[in-house]
């Protein structure tokens, strides 16, 4: 399959990429460096399957020859992120998906969406099923991400019904590991690097708001497992393993052989108590559940980012 993936040079993009590519596709990555780097993607540089084109996906698209799939990851994605760029994120979301989605209608490629548990907004089902329709604030600061991904769902079911459009829709939540952005602001990044620099952890409010975290080799094969299924309604993919922050924080400090101390800072406006997510559908459509639990997961996240950090002279290297 010939394939487009934009947000290529991103944390999910670039995992994304190198999945299609060992499943013997041939890519297109896509990205215009908004929050994404060129260090992702650098080691598929002279790879014969792959090519990468910038471009800033809001603005019309234009590709030679034929396409079999378009995957659609090109949006900020982490909390700082979309609330500095609320702008663009409302953009990529409405006008990026719309750019897109007339991509694969032109070229009859099979498109997915890579929309958000955020959909849920600050939930008051729990466990979310893909059922639930969600809580969510569209003045509030974090409307910016969640209103786009809502109408970027809406735009991608009106293209499957009036266009009969091939789609997918994965709601992804919270993933984790290497190639996160050490400042990204998301707490597994946030938590890794203030252990490893031996500073306190920063929980907001009481730490007892949880989350579950599902690492990327787990959520790269949820989303390519349903790109090849023939579901067309959206799907929930992530781990369902719930943890409090302050869980979280705890094992992080263990992991990393950490002496820092955990502080407490005010909840943020429309933080979400409680997330995670109802895999049934996941489980019976797709066959797919994660298999690498937090402690493993971290365990290969760490490594990244004590290098990462010990290149740019934050850290001492060998700390
Ligand atoms: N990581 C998660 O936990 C998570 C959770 C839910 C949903 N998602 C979704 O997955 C996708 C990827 O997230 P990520 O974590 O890899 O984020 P990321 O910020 O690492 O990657 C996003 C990529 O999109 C690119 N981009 C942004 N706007 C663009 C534009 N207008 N044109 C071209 N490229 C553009 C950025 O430069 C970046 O490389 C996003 O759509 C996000 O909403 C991620």
């Amino acid at each position: 399959m010939r394939i487009l993936i934009t947000g290529a040079a991103g944390f999910l993009g670039s995992h994304l990429c190198d999945r299609f590519l060992a499943e013997g596709h041939e890519v297109i990555g896509m990205d215009n460096f908004l929050t994404g780097t060129r260090g992702n993607i650098e080691h598929l540089e002279g790879n014969p399957a792959f090519r990468f084109i910038e471009h800033d996906v809001t603005r019309e698209i234009e590709i030679d020859g034929p396409l079999d799939g378009v995957l659609h990851f090109a949006s900020p994605a982490s909390p700082i992120d979309y609330l500095e760029l609320p702008i663009q994120t409302l953009k990529v979301g409405s006008l990026g998906t719309h750019k897109t989605l007339g991509v694969a209608k032109a070229k009859r490629a099979r498109y997915l969406l890579a929309s958000t548990s955020e959909v849920y907004g600050d939930p008051q089902v729990h466990p979310q099923p893909e059922s639930y329709w969600g809580h969510v604030n569209p003045i509030g600061p974090r409307g910016v991400y969640d209103e786009a991904k809502r109408f970027a769902e809406a735009m991608t079911m009106a293209y499957h019904r009036y266009h009969g459009v091939d789609t997918r829709i994965v709601r992804i939540f919270n993933t984790y590991g290497p190639r996160m952005r050490p400042e990204d602001g998301r707490v597994v990044s946030n938590f890794i690097v203030q252990a490893l620099k031996g500073e306190p952890l920063t929980a907001y409010g009481s730490g007892q708001q949880t989350r579950s975290f599902c690492f990327v080799a787990d959520e790269v094969d949820g989303i390519y497992r349903l790109f090849m299924s023939d579901y067309t309604n959206p799907v929930n993919i992530g781990n369902p393993d719930e943890f409090t922050i302050l869980e979280l924080a705890r094992r992080v400090i263990e992991l990393t052989g950490s002496q820092s101390s955990i502080d407490f800072r005010p909840l943020p406006e429309d933080d979400p108590k409680v997330r995670r997510p109802d895999i049934s559908l996941a489980r019976k459509v797709l066959g797919w559940e994660p298999t690498i639990n937090l402690d493993e997961g971290l365990r290969r996240t760490i490594p990244y980012f004590r290098q990462v950090l010990s290149e740019t002279g934050v850290i001492a290297a060998g700390r």
